[in-house]
């Protein structure tokens, strides 16, 4: 995630928690992943997120939903008086390193236990797993929770879920199909939801499981995102420029090509770093999408997030003012019938927040106004 929108939007939420006033954009839109098993839907969400943590694989490997809040926490000061370097790239750039104590997972189901390294996050991911749906395959709507708090990202909700299928097997039940797309309408039906909807380019996108589940839901589409992966796998001499460009099934948000760790990569252990240099490799040498090789990738997939949950942040603000200058009506009064003077008064703090946001609307203004061309391309 774009450091400038998580130091924006950290910013208000300090001049908020100074006055004491709740959270107001804890109401961030949930970005939730949706298509059939094996499309790449983890892949999609790991390298959003810029963390491996998630198991993935051929088959159905994700059988239960994982509810991931990502929460944003400020790097603790070194003990030599310096502050960490928060000028750090997307955290997609800080991925290899070692584990930072910074950084840690919590559970839901295993409260006060911090995990610091991502590997052994997973493992109590698919640990888990096992123990509420068994080892032969089956699943649970039973979400598993997970917080992942870091100084490098942006406070806010992401869902894997399982895949879509059609053919029960191991433990599944014969109604599998209905099952998982009741558990995905679950999280898809929310008006605050963003739909990422993926499909394999190497599938007809025509019948894609994902994109009929989306319009079931959100007809307009003004909130799934379409997401091709495995371009890397299309027989030579195809591409998916006709579904870039609307020719296919048109999608209100368009679509975002990408390319993702492979079976192999995974096998290899291929970090996310090395991953995403391959992905920008990929566009720019092939003949189809050099030419427009920053509309695709993950990379670009991310600011296109970024973008739609600043036009949600936006249009919360004016709420968020009108009741700030509401509270400051009430301090002010209350003061005056006091005949104190204004000091490190609740009405000169609420006073200060309502300058923060002030400024706070101007600076996303020019953030939204120098961006918004990446919506609609
Ligand atoms: P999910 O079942 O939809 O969550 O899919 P996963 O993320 O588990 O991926 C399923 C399989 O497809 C794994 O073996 C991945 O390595 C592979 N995969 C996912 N995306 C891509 C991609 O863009 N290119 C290639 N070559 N393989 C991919
Ligand atoms: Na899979
Ligand atoms: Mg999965």
């Amino acid at each position: 995630m774009d450091t400038h929108l998580i130091k924006t939007v950290n910013k208000l939420q300090d001049a908020f928690s100074t006055v004491g006033l709740q959270n107001p954009i804890s109401d961030l839109p949930q970005i939730v992943v949706i298509g059939s098993q094996s499309s790449g839907k983890s892949s999609v969400l790991e390298n959003i997120v810029g963390r491996d943590f998630l198991p993935r694989g051929t088959g159905i490997v994700t059988r239960r939903p994982l509810v991931l809040q990502l929460i944003n926490r400020p790097a603790t000061p070194k003990t030599n008086g310096t502050i960490k370097n928060e000028n750090q790239d997307d955290i997609a750039n800080d991925l290899t390193g070692g584990d930072n104590i910074d950084e840690w997972g919590e559970f839901l189901h295993l409260p006060g236990q911090k995990f610091y390294k991502f590997g052994e996050i997973r493992e109590e991911i698919i640990r888990d797993t096992e123990a509420k749906t068994g080892k032969n395959l089956g699943l649970s709507p039973q979400p598993i929770n997970l917080r992942i708090f870091s100084p490098n990202v942006l406070t806010l909700t992401m869902v894997d879920l399982p895949g879509m299928t059609k053919v029960p097997v191991g433990d599944q039940p014969k109604d599998i199909e209905k099952q998982i797309r009741e558990m995905l309408l679950q999280y898809i039906t929310k008006p605050n939801a963003i739909i990422l909807s993926v499909t394999a380019a190497t599938q007809d996108l025509a019948n894609s499981d994902g994109l009929k589940l989306a319009r079931q839901v959100d007809p307009e589409g003004s909130r799934t995102i379409g997401v091709l992966t495995k371009v890397d796998l299309m027989d030579q001499g195809t591409d998916v420029i006709d579904i870039l460009a609307g020719r296919v099934v048109p999608l209100r948000l368009g679509y975002v090509p990408v390319v993702n760790r492979g079976q192999r990569d995974i096998e290899s252990n291929k970090t996310i770093t090395k991953a995403l240099t391959a992905e920008k490799d990929f566009f720019e040498r092939h003949s189809a999408y050099h030419s427009k090789a920053q509309y695709c990738g993950t990379p670009f997939l991310a600011r296109k997030l970024n973008m739609i949950l600043m036009h949600h942040i936006r249009n919360t603000l004016p709420e968020i003012k009108a009741k700030i200058q509401n509270a400051l009506v009430k301090y002010q009064q209350e003061l005056t019938q006091l005949g104190d003077p204004l000091g490190d008064s609740p009405a000169n703090q609420a006073n200060l927040v309502l300058n923060i946001i002030t400024e706070f609307c101007n600076e996303f203004r020019t953030i939204i106004d120098g961006n918004s061309n990446d919506l609609s391309s």
